[in-house]
């Protein structure tokens, strides 16, 4: 038998038509059957036929037959601007967010979105979903698919030059969530963290949120300053850095500093974390080995990503863990963390596994250099004395630093509002001190007339803003 429940047409009038205004039902979108909503609500079925015969008097629903209702197609429903309270207040995150979220060129540190291998990606997807068996419903392992462990093990094994077992590998949903991670795994309240100045800006909000006591070090043409480094944080618990392509300036950790970074986590017992997001992409020189690859003692927690290699979207990072904490981040995992989507690992496991991830990486490496080219050809054609180039080997982005002036926020705006997702250098600064300029990604420009006609739309602009700078 029916329970009663005092749910009326009145209700179901309303709820509906509430998410007709505010865009969560939106015109031609189908609505519940009468029968269904009936039995889901426990009402009579002529409750929810009175409900649904206003909504049609009024226009919000139309009637299609045996295909059911739908909410009006032809109706018009004004924005609703989102209320005051729901709007991040933080400025800058609002301006991050802002072009983070937009499509335009030069967004930074997006893979080529126009060369990656859509059909195998899902011709191995088609395959893993016919393949699904009844246990691929249920939890999978909090530290991630053994397969896709194996696969990462192995890759960086041979690419990078890291040896570690699948079990020292977690699987986690990008930077962010692997910092977390490991912070929470390992460091304590009181613990000093250190992080690259100018460094990944992302890391730097994040940082700020989580740790109590965050310094910064500089970074010159040669990496983390060390000589800095060893003045003012030998008392580091951790360091944080991106040593096969500093973020945001691209330059390399030299060898002797690699050493002298290793020696002081030996010596203090510290930590380093290896930010190794695009090591792949060197392009003159031989790929650098992760710095990971010589950390014989074991004080280096790797972090990499599949943004840069695959695509951003896929949220699938992960952590080479030393293996004497491997237990500590299982229990960690166990009790903070949820499970990545199995079907998404298998896909990827496959991609790997079946050698198209190291084919894809092989085109993308020659491509990315090809269009750093055009890139930086554009910009000293249309800006031969605005900016001057750093030349470094790697990377997915460039610095374009100002020759003159301060203003890279003002610049950036212009370029931003004109569609060129450029950010401004001095952002990426935590402290007084800063440089200025723009950081910009040329993995998704496909000549150099694309470029060069993009930089003409903000070169009459830009020569303005700049000679009022100076
Ligand atoms: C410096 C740096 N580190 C790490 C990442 C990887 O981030 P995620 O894996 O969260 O996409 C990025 C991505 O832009 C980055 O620029």
């Amino acid at each position: 038998m029916r329970t009663k429940t005092n749910i009326g047409y009145k209700d179901i009038y309303n709820r509906i038509k509430k998410s007709i205004q505010n865009g969560s039902l939106k015109p031609g979108n189908k609505v519940t059957s009468i029968r269904n909503l009936s039995t889901e609500l426990k009402v009579a079925k002529r409750t929810v036929e009175a409900a649904y015969d206003m909504l049609i008097g009024e226009g919000y629903l139309v009637t299609k037959g045996p295909k059911g209702t739908i909410v009006n197609p032809d109706i018009v429903i004004p924005q609703i601007k989102p209320e005051k309270t729901f709007q991040v207040q933080d400025p800058e995150l609002v301006s991050i967010m802002k072009i983070r979220d937009e499509n335009g060129l030069f967004r930074l540190g997006t893979p080529a979105l126009d060369q990656f291998p859509y059909k195998i990606w899902l011709l191995i997807s088609g395959r893993i979903i016919r393949k699904m068996d009844p246990v691929d419903l249920l939890n999978p392992p909090v530290t991630g698919y053994r397969p896709l462990r194996e696969a990462i093990a192995n890759y960086i094994n041979v690419s990078r030059g890291i040896s570690c077992s699948p079990e020292q590998i977690i699987i986690t949903s990008g930077y962010k969530h692997s910092l977390s991670l490991i912070l929470h795994t390992l460091a304590k309240k009181s613990d000093k963290v250190v992080f690259e100045e100018p460094g990944y800006i992302f890391g730097a909000k994040l940082l700020k949120r989580i740790v109590d006591r965050l310094f910064f070090n500089p970074v010159d043409s040669r990496g983390l300053n060390m000589d800095y480094f060893k003045k003012h944080h030998k008392d580091a618990k951790f360091v944080l850095t991106a040593p096969t392509h500093q973020s945001p300036l691209t330059v390399s950790l030299s060898l002797s500093r690699r050493q002298e970074l290793l020696a002081w986590a030996e010596s203090e017992k510290s930590w380093i974390i290896e930010d190794d997001y695009d090591g792949e992409f060197h392009y003159k020189k031989r790929v650098i080995p992760a710095l990971k690859s010589i950390d014989v003692n074991d004080r280096v927690i790797y972090v990499g990503t599949f943004s840069k290699t695959i695509m951003p979207s896929i949220r699938t990072s992960y952590i080479v863990v030393p293996a004497l904490t491997v237990s500590s981040f299982i229990e960690n995992s166990e009790i903070f963390e949820t499970s990545q989507p199995l079907l998404q690992q298998k896909i990827l496991a496959s991609f790997i596994h079946e050698g198209h991830f190291y084919k894809h990486l092989k085109r993308m490496r020659s491509l990315y250099q090809q269009r750093r080219n055009f890139v930086i050809g554009a910009l000293q054609r249309v800006f031969p004395k605005v900016f001057k180039f750093e030349m470094t080997d790697g990377g997915m982005q460039l610095v374009a630093y100002l020759e003159k002036g301060d203003d890279d926020v003002g610049l950036a705006e212009i370029w931003q509002k004109n569609g060129l997702l450029v950010y401004p250098l001095s952002k990426w600064f935590s402290g007084k001190k800063k440089r200025y300029g723009l950081i910009i990604g040329f993995t998704n420009i496909t000549s150099e007339e694309q470029a060069t006609a993009a930089f003409k739309k903000v070169s009459k602009e830009t020569y303005e803003f700049l000679e009022d700078d100076n």
